[in-house]
């Protein structure tokens, strides 16, 4: 048998990045040979092994044929007589497509490396369409390589908008996509991915959503940038620069989905957005089955950005409130995220990027002061249950208007 390294530890020596995980293929083998040298198999009829000692990933030669819709409607074929070229064929990039041998000697029958300078994300085959989930990984490809000058290929970009037509994308499960949209929102250029599945027409059917909210206008001076859609990319592109973690990420890519639905006559204002966007926000949080930490900042933000925005102009009283529905005295972190989110949204606006966002501290204080609030004098004095509650909400009010006074 002869083993060779593939796709992304391949990739990535040659444009000079960090290789983390490898993956190989295993040409002339059977699975009773890999058996027999210790390779556990992944899955009863996966032609894929976990070395014994390293864990890496060690897949048989294959050749991929479809046999139905969705993920589950593979079949595979791996036998010691497909060879490397017909299996780098069926892979989904030129520059995924390339393998090399213990001797580091280059095996790139598609012209990986050709496309690698040509900075150019190009699929090899027409094999390409066997999986729907590619069209979400070439996106995310081109979020992570933007910075390198990649674009997408004009024929691959072709390909991925007859798939998102066809349907196939609708098959695709919430863990699978999931994956991939966690991935590309955690890249340099999570803009970028949500750019290229709006070009390739996949946007309108995975998040129709975010797709809606472009070519609606808002209003010019607290938005130079106009559209929604635009706003909502700055605000990802903003995210992504100040290194937020995946919970501002995803809560910065769904905070204004409210806008998508105002009638055109109220344009460019957007009345109670925040309250009519939360429908939609669940929508495409269930869609997925995002991480309940994601579920929930997605929803705080979308309900509260604007109490962010406003925070020095709100009553006390107000304040309270958001401070309750964060849960601060608990939830220390979430509401830190809850800040981060609404600063992003004040950055992603065009000229509006170095802006300062006082409103940050300010929040933070308040979350503070109403912290200090000992609840042991309350019970001293004999509060019990809801009454309890009650005295603390008005301590923690007193400790705000305080605060308040003095800010
Ligand atoms: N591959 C593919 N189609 C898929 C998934 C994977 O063709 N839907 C192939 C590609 O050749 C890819 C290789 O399998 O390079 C390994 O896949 P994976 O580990 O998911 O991705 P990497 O390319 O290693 O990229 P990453 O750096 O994102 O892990």
């Amino acid at each position: 048998m002869q083993i060779y390294k593939v796709g992304g530890a391949v990739r990535d020596r040659l444009l000079g990045k960090p290789v983390t995980d490898i993956d190989w293929v295993v040409v002339g083998a059977t699975t009773e040979e890999m058996l027999a040298k210790g390779f556990r198999p992944v899955g009863a009829d996966f032609p894929v092994f976990l070395h014994p000692k390293s864990g890496e990933e060690y897949a048989l030669a294959r050749t991929e044929r479809k046999s139905g819709r969705g993920y589950g409607g593979f079949t595979f074929h791996a036998s010691p007589e497909v060879t490397l070229e017909e299996d780098l064929i069926r892979r989904d990039l030129t520059i995924n497509a390339m393998a090399e041998d213990d001797q580091q000697n280059l095996t790139d029958p598609y012209h990986g490396q050709r496309d690698l300078e040509a900075r150019l994300l190009r699929h090899v085959s027409p094999a390409f369409a066997e999986d729907p989930l590619r069209v979400l990984r070439v996106a995310r490809f081109a979020a992570r390589y933007a910075g390198l000058g990649f674009t997408v290929a004009p024929e691959t970009l072709e390909l991925m908008r007859q798939l998102s037509e066809s349907g196939e994308l609708e098959a695709l499960t919430a863990e699978r996509s999931w994956k991939e949209i966690s991935r590309a929102l955690m890249e340099d250029q999570p803009q970028v991915f949500i750019e290229v599945l709006r070009e390739c027409g996949a946007l309108k059917v995975l998040m129709p959503e975010v797709d809606a909210l472009f070519g609606v206008p808002q209003p010019e001076a607290h938005h130079p940038e106009i559209d929604t859609g635009v706003h909502t990319l700055s605000v990802l592109e903003q995210a992504a620069r100040h290194k937020q973690p995946l919970t501002v990420r995803w809560a910065c890519l769904l905070h204004d989905l409210g806008k998508g639905l105002t009638p055109e006559e109220e344009w460019p204002r957007h009345i109670a957005h925040e309250h009519k966007g939360l429908k939609l926000i669940k929508a495409v949080n269930e869609r997925f089955k995002a991480p309940k930490d994601c579920q929930e900042l997605a929803l705080l933000v979308g309900e509260y950005h604007t109490h962010g925005h406003r925070a020095l102009e709100l009553k006390p009283s107000t304040l309270l409130e958001l401070l309750q529905s964060f849960d601060v005295y608990r939830r220390p972190q979430r509401f830190e995220e809850f800040i981060a989110a609404c600063e992003m949204d004040a950055r992603g606006r065009k000229g509006l990027e170095q802006r300062s966002y006082p409103q940050a501290d300010y929040l933070r204080g308040a979350a503070n002061a109403a912290r200090t609030v000992a609840v042991q004098p309350l019970l001293e004095k004999g509060f019990k249950g809801p009454e309890l509650g009650e005295a603390i909400k008005r301590e923690r009010l007193k400790a705000l208007k305080a605060y308040k006074e003095q800010a």
